[in-house]
């Protein structure tokens, strides 16, 4: 395994490699964002999709049936018999003309991946199937994490099937009860700190090189390549067909990096014709991406990234004292840490980089809702995105794509049900209280 899997600094300056066996979060020279890397030539990789499809039939082998390890010849890094799975990945792409009239696209044009259908209800099951493989591989025995919530969900859902340990740890107050109620479930170690997700980011990390935990945000490389399968799936879904778009949301960039990833290597690999176009959505409260890459240009430059652009943005932040703010808690992130890898992703995939305001991803979210699937608010911001992404005629209505509908509605039922009964928008269902008489009730009906 060593041989055809490494690490490589995605620095081209310094592009240092490194064993799959160790667990690095930055590379050691340079400290900059590691991947994980493959010597394709000296692998079996299938030469077309048909053998991924097919293995989804087999329900006796765990890996074969998982989302995520049933693509495994494109992320193998791992013995097939050391893979971790709790069943993920059983998501499918579906058009959904509600939507595609919503955003005002053309019927069979808007296809919605719901990944709220994995196991802890968020995408995160797929990096931590990948994840808690490589964790498990080396030895680790006690993980931890920084989370808006999702990946705490998911954290603790898969440390419990590993028999690991588990520390997470959440800004307080700025998390949905939904997650926090997963975490506190499935017997994670949580750590509310008084601060908001970037400063549980700095600390985990701090904690993780102190104590010498093993650390499973999206910093780990390994958690991406787990991710990368959504794309897959995506391809599968549509008869492997590459979409014009992907419409992605933004919070700390994992996703966005992932498929960048994803596609570069399919195309490499020859398995894709084309690349589709991406588009990362911020919510306005929480919109550092946007600035920099719609705003200031900056781009990733074939890896000759202006870091020292970078570190003056995040000065000025420090210096005004700036907290990102938005109901969509789960993108509520002002210090991405996989920014230069997102603009890669930007890179390969011509990309572009929209904000939308709440208002926007609750009435976003309310028609995913209302159409058949739900989602939570930082779901919706992907919808949201399209809608403003066609209004500006960017997105033509013709043209196919996939939004990512990364958690499920029941994370955030506060928000939800706050919109529905306060907020007077296209999609909003206000309960009505009656008195527990029925002429009252059967008037309230309105038959
Ligand atoms: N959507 C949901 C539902 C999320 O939970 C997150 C991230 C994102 C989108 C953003 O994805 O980070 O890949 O850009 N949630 C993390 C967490 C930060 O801690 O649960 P990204």
């Amino acid at each position: 395994m060593t041989q055809i899997s490494y690490q490589q600094c995605l620095n081209p300056a310094c592009a240092a490699e490194y064993d799959v066996q160790e667990a690095l979060f930055a590379c050691p020279a340079c400290g900059d964002l590691l991947d994980v890397r493959y010597r394709w030539e000296r692998m079996a990789v299938p030469a077309d999709w048909s053998i991924f499809e097919d293995r989804w039939a087999n329900r006796s082998d765990p890996r074969d049936f998982s989302g995520v390890w049933r693509f495994r010849e494109l992320l193998a890094f791992c013995p097939p018999e050391q893979l971790v799975t709790v069943g993920e990945g059983q998501t499918v792409c579906q058009a959904n003309d509600g939507i595609a009239a919503y955003v005002r696209s053309r019927p069979g044009r808007v296809f919605l991946q719901y990944e709220g259908l994995n196991p802890s209800g968020s995408f995160k099951d797929n990096g931590m199937a990948a994840a808690f493989s490589h964790a498990r591989m080396i030895g680790v025995r006690h993980v931890a994490c920084a989370s808006t919530g999702n990946t705490s969900a998911s954290v603790a859902l898969y440390a419990h099937a590993c028999g690991m340990q588990c520390s997470v740890f959440i800004g307080s107050g700025r998390i949905a009860y939904g997650k926090l109620s997963q975490a506190l479930d499935y017997g994670a170690q949580t750590i509310q700190i008084q601060g908001d997700f970037d400063d549980c980011m700095r600390r985990v990390q701090e904690v993780c090189r102190d104590k010498n935990l093993y650390l499973v945000n999206s910093l780990n490389p390994f958690r991406l390549e787990g991710q990368k399968t959504i794309m897959y799936r995506v391809l599968e879904s549509l008869g492997w067909r590459v979409p014009d778009w992907i419409v992605v949301p933004g919070g700390n960039l994992g996703n966005s990096s992932a498929f960048g990833k994803a596609f570069a290597e399919l195309k490499e690999l020859g398995l894709i014709g084309k690349i589709p176009r991406l588009a990362v959505i911020n919510a306005a409260g929480a919109d550092t991406l946007y600035d920099l890459y719609e705003n200031q240009n900056l781009r990733f430059n074939g890896g000759r990234v202006e870091a020292e652009r970078i570190d003056a943005y995040y000065a000025r932040l420090n210096e005004s004292g700036y907290r990102p703010h938005t109901l969509a808690t789960a993108i509520e992130i002002s210090r991405p840490v996989n920014l230069k890898k997102c603009l890669r992703a930007l890179e390969i995939c011509r990309g572009l980089v929209r904000r939308v305001t709440d208002e926007e991803i609750l009435d976003a979210k309310a028609a995913v809702g209302r159409f058949g699937l739900g989602c939570e608010p930082a779901s919706g911001a992907s919808v949201a995105g399209l809608k403003r992404l066609r209004a500006e005629g960017v997105i033509g209505a013709d043209e196919t794509v996939v939004c990512i509908l990364t958690g499920h509605q029941l994370k955030d039922p506060t928000v939800t049900v706050d919109y529905h009964s306060r907020h007077q928008g296209e999609f909003s269902n206000r309960p009505r209280e009656v008195p527990d008489e029925i002429d009252q009730i059967i008037r309230a009906l309105e038959l």
